[in-house]
């Protein structure tokens, strides 16, 4: 790996302070980019390696930050572009606009490796890569299984990013491995958001100074770097909020995919944690099929992340595993049961249900399923929808 000393990297002088990324909102990643745009930039890592992209948030972070510091890096993406249990499945529209956007932009030094991890691992040398990023499933078996057979491939002195390491609930289990990898080697937790881990592989070697601020915080430097990073994520947070207020989110990357989110629980109390999602891309009727875990589930709520979209909705079935329906929807009639809320308005139609996207959190509420609250089984949510762009007004 080749590292940059000079004194221009001080507190005041981290490579983002100009960064403007080309891509945000679409993940979890808001909160770290601008480190990750440094972290490329101060390390020149020759070979760099993510394990788990969706729709690159993270990755075309990475590769945005080669091409503006002239790192020379070789990048890969690894993912087989399905989706998990964590992030929800989705469609073919992700990889076609990830695969549009990296040959549109970084085609010359960037490879996307669509591949389940295990599989792609053979491609790469042991001792080979200067910067990992894992960021796939987030089960402490995952991530396990993903660290033993990746690290053997990461320099010794090489750098690993992990995502989520501070998240303690949804089944996520990258905070136990985190905190056990922290005591073999120097690393750095950044606790905003759900947490980015900073990990140098042992032995210990002298590291740029961003990087060595950070292996050996707290001190001066990481603190004055950490609240750079503050000020920065502030304002994405807000360029992104201006999006949806202003609906220039429309013309964005994230706009062309919707994802539909479905709530359970018992009493209409809905958190996250209690949630299943998928993502769709626009223009053709899809039909999906949400397994929700066994429970009782009252109350159920749909809710769309769509930018100012109409939604078509033709049928909503609830299903046991035996086939049988807990509700079902697919005639006028049975949508008029279902409440709009949100940011949503409903349109007149003779046959489905079509609402208009206003804003950030459109909402539906399925009627309460008194008789069947305490199904112990499976239940599956069964969608058949088509996304399309709004008319703009005006
Ligand atoms: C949390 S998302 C990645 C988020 C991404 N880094 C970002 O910036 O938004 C996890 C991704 O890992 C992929 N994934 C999970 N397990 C995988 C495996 N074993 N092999 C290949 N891809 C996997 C999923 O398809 C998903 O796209």
């Amino acid at each position: 790996m080749r590292t940059v000393t000079e004194s221009t990297d001080t507190p005041m002088a981290a490579p983002s302070r100009h960064f403007r990324p080309m891509l945000v909102g679409l993940g979890a990643w808001t909160n770290h980019l601008h480190f990750a745009y440094d972290a490329v930039a101060v390390l020149r890592p020759q070979m760099l390696v993510e394990l788990g992209t969706d729709r690159g948030e993270s990755y075309f972070c990475f590769c945005q930050s080669v091409v503006e510091n002239r790192t020379g890096t070789r990048c890969f993406a690894v993912d087989n572009w399905r989706g998990d249990l964590h992030v929800g499945g989705y469609d073919e529209a992700t990889y076609r606009e990830v695969a549009a956007h990296n040959e549109k932009h970084y085609h010359d030094f960037s490879t996307l490796v669509r591949s389940d991890f295990a599989d792609a691992v053979a491609r790469f040398a042991d001792n080979s890569i200067d910067l990992l990023h894992l960021d796939g499933l987030h089960t402490e078996t995952a991530v396990r299984q993903d660290l033993e057979r990746w690290l053997p491939k990461l320099k010794a002195g090489g750098i690993l990013l992990m995502h989520d390491v501070t998240v303690r609930n949804r089944g996520f289990g990258v905070w136990k491995v985190w905190e056990e990898l922290c005591a073999r080697g120097r690393s750095f937790t950044f606790h905003v958001g759900p947490g980015l881990g900073l990990w140098e592989k042992p032995p210990r070697r002298p590291q740029p100074p961003l990087i060595e601020s950070f292996l050996s915080a707290p001190n001066e430097s990481s603190a004055q770097f950490l609240s750079e990073y503050h000020a920065c994520t502030a304002e994405l947070h807000q360029r992104i909020a201006q999006s949806w207020n202003d609906g220039t989110i429309r013309d964005t990357y994230f706009a062309q995919q919707t994802t539909v989110q479905v709530f359970f629980s018992k009493d209409g109390v809905h958190s996250e944690e209690d949630s299943v999602l998928a993502r769709i891309g626009h223009d053709e009727w899809k039909e999906l099929a949400l397994p929700l875990p066994p429970g009782g589930y009252g109350a159920v709520r749909i809710d769309f992340v769509s930018a100012f979209t109409t939604i078509e909705i033709a049928a909503i079935r609830l299903r046991k595993p035996n086939g049988a329906t807990l509700f079902e929807a697919e005639s006028a009639e049975a949508f008029n049961q279902i409440r709009v809320a949100g940011d949503a308005t409903r349109l007149p139609h003779a046959r489905s249900l079509r609402i208009q996207v206003t804003g950030l959190d459109p909402q539906l509420y399925l009627p309460h399923l008194a008789r069947t609250g305490d199904v112990p089984e499976p239940v599956t949510v069964e969608l058949k929808l088509r996304v399309s762009a709004s008319e703009r007004s005006g």
